[in-house]
């Protein structure tokens, strides 16, 4: 059954009427949640419109902190990386682990490729051969009546780089593609490549029709235009290396113990899905936050690195180790379509402010840039699970979460950090020695 709190038109209603409308039919017209929405509004009434305007029904913005992990040494260049998440040990991980590897060499990281790919997909009845060969025989139109669409791509070294036609039916009876790969240089290139295939549609619609194939072969049932998100050709290695007795900074951890077990860690999640989805959201636990920062799209990001680590047919650990001849090789191939241009990137203050503190890199150098990251927090995460536990350097980091929760005095939190210091955090210990100090303070000001 629907309640009454239905709308027409909400989107035409101007901000402070959404926000009027959603408190009284949600919240009791509670003048509170109406402070609070608008003490998230920017100060500037220009900033606030390009927010508003981003997206449809805006009231106003959500705030996640944005940070920065420096000392990041990557093809022998340093970068200072911004960060935009909420969980409370990603960066000091990341800022952590980057300082490490400095010491160590850095990350090396390598575009492999960066093909993209979309479909046009269809059904179609007839011999899959025919259709071959007809495709082949309009290909040139493809390319010929999209030029208006190419030409600024063209100018700037990308484009359409191939089409062809795959034949499905072996998933769904009568179901082919009409298959594009496209260089879209610094853009992530969504809109040119969808434009581009909603374009082939009509093409290939209108040649089957003017064809003189028999008249079942002209039917054609387009289904969808879109490109994929997989873009398994779009690649960028991301390597770290020392020698095994360099692996250890701490007198009580021997290097060659920690290389095996961080050899085994990675072996678990190789094959082992539960822990291989737990491996690699440590992964994009750094790769998103660099990805949102810089105003890249993080879903189609994970999405892709997702189905890339089944690629075997199984989910598996994105990264990989190798242990050889006293060498320990850390690396990641990652599938990261990201763009520099377009987007978010020159609307969005902060996505501009990351790509200056980057010192505004191209697609390519950011693919590089985000791989090492991911890789950096992979690193970080592996050491503390074989060696100390995750629990101590993360509840370390939530220990001012827990604080904040319980409404602690700057005196109160810098107690608990003390006694925590050399301790590990559990939050149930948190809140008792949190009520002990106040129980303490209260009879304090009660004797006196
Ligand atoms: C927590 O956000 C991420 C980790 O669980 C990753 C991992 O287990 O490898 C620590």
């Amino acid at each position: 059954m629907l309640n009454n709190k239905v709308v027409k038109g909400f989107s035409k209603l101007s901000k402070e009427a959404k926000i009027e409308w959603i408190t009284n039919e949600y919240l009791s017209g509670d003048d509170q949640s109406i402070k609070l929405l608008k003490s998230y509004w920017h100060e500037d009434a220009k900033v606030q419109k390009v927010h508003d305007e981003f997206i449809e029904n805006t009231i106003t913005n959500f705030y996640i902190p944005f940070g920065v992990a420096p000392n990041f040494l990557i093809n022998g260049q340093v970068y200072c990386i911004p960060m935009a998440i909420e969980e409370s040990s990603v960066v000091a991980a990341a800022a952590k682990n980057a300082s490490f590897w400095m010491k160590r060499g850095g990350f090396k990281s390598k575009v492999i490729s960066t093909t993209k790919i979309g479909h046009v997909h269809f059904a179609w009845y007839g011999d899959f051969k025919v259709l071959k060969e007809f495709i082949e025989s309009i290909k040139s139109k493809f390319f010929e009546e999209t030029k208006e669409l190419t030409k600024n791509m063209n100018s700037r070294g990308g484009g359409i780089l191939d089409i062809k036609v795959l034949d499905r039916s072996d998933l769904e009876p009568n179901y082919y593609q009409l298959q594009g790969k496209f260089e879209t240089c610094d853009a992530m290139g969504a809109n040119f490549i969808n434009s581009l295939l909603e374009k082939f549609s009509k093409i290939l619609e209108r040649e089957l029709q003017a064809s003189n194939l028999e008249e079942r072969e002209k039917k054609i049932v387009i289904i969808m235009c879109i490109l994929s998100n997989y873009t398994p050709e779009c690649i960028v290695r991301c390597e770290v290396n020392c020698n095994v007795d360099e692996l250890s900074d701490d007198p009580e951890l021997d290097s060659n113990e920690f290389a095996k077990k961080f050899q085994q860690a990675i072996h678990v999640a190789n094959i082992e899905p539960y822990r291989a989805t737990t491996h690699n959201k440590g992964i994009f636990n750094g790769i998103d936050a660099v990805v949102i920062a810089t105003g890249n799209d993080f879903r189609a990001v994970e999405a892709c690195g997702h189905t890339y680590a089944s690629k075997t047919g199984q989910y598996r650990s994105l990264s990989n180790v190798e242990i050889k001849n006293g060498k320990f090789k850390f690396w990641i191939d990652l599938p990261i379509a990201v763009g520099t241009v377009g987007g978010l990137t020159s609307l969005h203050p902060m996505v501009k402010f990351s790509h200056q503190l980057l010192g505004n890199p191209n697609a390519k150098k950011l693919m590089e840039i985000i791989a090492a990251a991911g890789l950096a927090q992979n690193f970080g995460a592996l050491r503390s699970l074989v060696t100390t536990g995750i629990q101590k350097g993360h509840m370390k980091m939530h220990l001012l979460n827990i604080l904040n929760q319980l409404g602690a005095t700057k005196i109160e939190i810098k107690k608990i950090k003390d006694h925590f210091n050399d301790k590990v955090v559990e939050h149930s210990a948190v809140v008792n020695l949190f009520h002990e100090l106040r129980k303490v303070n209260q009879e304090n000001i009660i004797t006196k």
